[in-house]
């Protein structure tokens, strides 16, 4: 099937491999001309396992190509919506502008029966606004809510094989089409027996956000408790181990530490609070703000445990951090707690060396008054505290032994609870972390 996917991030880039990958062609849109270049030419301009291999398939196969030339979208019969919605600047709303533009470009050339497939992630009310624009222009396209729950890092195998398929749409003589389009869009991971659940615009605009805000609450939650054991003298990973043997509770995202970062948990729970405000029931939404707080107040402890390292004050003290990216296997720095921690470190007057295998670049992009450096070895030369903020399967392999060598004072904050602490200690290390006093 002929495709369109406009907008080539982290979402639409993968999007656009993935489906060459099963069989169809497509073209990918982007206003970038710089990531449509390096898109075209197999590079993908940000780090995302297996996306270099698949992405060098597709453009083998002649199957794919991408273009700031929005008219070459004009002979496909889906058009994926896969632009950013990131938080208005000064205030908690989504902000659509690039999803506005996307339908602006589409309308003109939309024929009849087209399916229009909304990826990004939208304030819920938003599908039908836009369903209304294009019924008014061509009556038999259909706009579909098809929400995307891809994690970066995992963004290929979570394409190929994701929990779920949603699409949301309005009751019209044309649905049935629409779906039949889509189930051939998607005719491998359904093949697999991958559940496909089919509602209207609202409750798929819905599934989204509150997919989101609910693992936002969970990370939350154990980072609440991650407090309570440190006052308590209980351990919260053992608690997390415990909690989440209970099947109805479950241990992924029990991981306490420093908290959420990203492009999409942060931004999104604020959009879900701003867009439940607007419809009158914001008081329903208004434990997201105490799930929003618990996860900002993560950011001070870690500083406040440094400072406490240094010995009350940061000032000229060396501090090394291991990991810039807001998770790993990914480069991606956008409200990354690991770079917030770090910037508010050297504010206190603290001498902070980063690394990270892959967000160096854009962290320096973004930060550019920290002191960077390759390797964890090089961070670690002269620090008298190191914190551990992205957990890096390179960083939890670490020799505490090796490492202790290189230090002023064998000082780790396990941000991320991935360490061993009985290894550290018996390496000579002082090993901290919140919730494991
Ligand atoms: C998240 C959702 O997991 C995806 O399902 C969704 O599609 C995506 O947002 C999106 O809206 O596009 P992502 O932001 O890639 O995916 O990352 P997550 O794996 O959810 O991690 C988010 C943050 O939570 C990271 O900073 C991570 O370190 C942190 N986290 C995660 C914890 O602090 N503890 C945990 O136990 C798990």
């Amino acid at each position: 099937m002929k495709i369109s996917v406009f907008g080539c991030g982290y979402l639409g880039a993968v999007h656009a491999a993935c489906l060459t990958h099963l069989g169809h062609e497509v073209v990918g849109v982007d206003v970038v001309q710089e990531h449509v270049d390096a898109l075209a030419r197999g590079r993908a301009p940000f780090y995302e396992p297996g996306l270099p291999e698949i992405l060098e398939e597709a453009l083998a196969s002649g199957r794919l190509t991408f273009t700031t030339d929005a008219s070459a979208a004009a002979d496909a019969r889906v058009h994926f919506i896969c632009v950013g919605t990131p938080q208005t600047p000064g205030d908690n709303a989504a902000d659509l502008q690039y999803v506005n533009s996307a339908i602006d470009t589409l309308l003109p050339m939309l024929k009849p029966g087209d399916v229009i497939a909304g990826k990004s992630t939208v304030p819920v009310g938003t599908a039908a606004l836009l369903a209304d624009r294009v019924a008014a222009v061509q009556p038999t396209a259909e706009v579909v809510w098809n929400p995307e729950f891809l994690r970066e890092g995992l963004a290929v195998q979570d394409t190929l094989h994701p929990d779920r398929i949603v699409y949301g749409m309005r009751t019209s003589d044309t649905a049935a089409a629409a779906v039949a389009v889509l189930d051939e869009v998607y005719a491998a991971p359904l093949a697999d027996g991958t559940p496909r659940i089919v509602g209207d615009l609202a409750t798929a605009e819905m599934v989204k956000v509150a997919a989101n805000a609910f693992l936002a609450t969970k990370i939350s939650f154990i980072n609440a408790m991650s407090e309570l054991c440190d006052v308590a003298g209980a351990d919260v990973t053992l608690l997390a181990d415990a909690i989440g043997l209970d099947k109805r509770i479950g241990r992924q995202f029990l991981n306490a530490g420093v908290g959420f970062g990203g492009g999409c948990l942060p931004k999104d729970i604020r959009a879900f609070m701003s867009r439940a405000a607007e419809l009158g029931v914001a008081q329903e939404l208004r434990f997201l703000q105490e799930v929003d707080a618990v996860n900002m107040r993560r950011r001070v402890r870690m500083v406040e445990l440094a400072r406490e390292a240094c010995g009350g004050s940061l000032t000229g003290r060396r501090v090394a951090v291991l990991g810039a990216a807001f998770k790993p296997l990914s480069d991606d720095i956008r409200d990354s707690p690991a770079l917030s921690i770090s910037a508010q470190m050297q504010l206190q007057g603290a001498l902070v060396k980063v690394t990270d295998p892959h967000a160096i670049d854009n962290a320096r992009k973004k930060w550019p008054d920290l002191d960077y450096v390759a390797t964890a070895e090089e961070a670690v030369v002269g620090a008298e505290v190191v914190l551990l903020l992205t957990e890096w399967e390179d960083y939890v392999t670490l020799d505490p032994a090796a490492l202790a060598g290189l230090v002023e004072a064998p000082y780790i904050i396990d941000g991320r609870n991935c360490l061993d602490p009985e290894r550290w200690r018996a390496a000579g290390w002082r090993y901290r972390a919140i919730g494991r006093s």
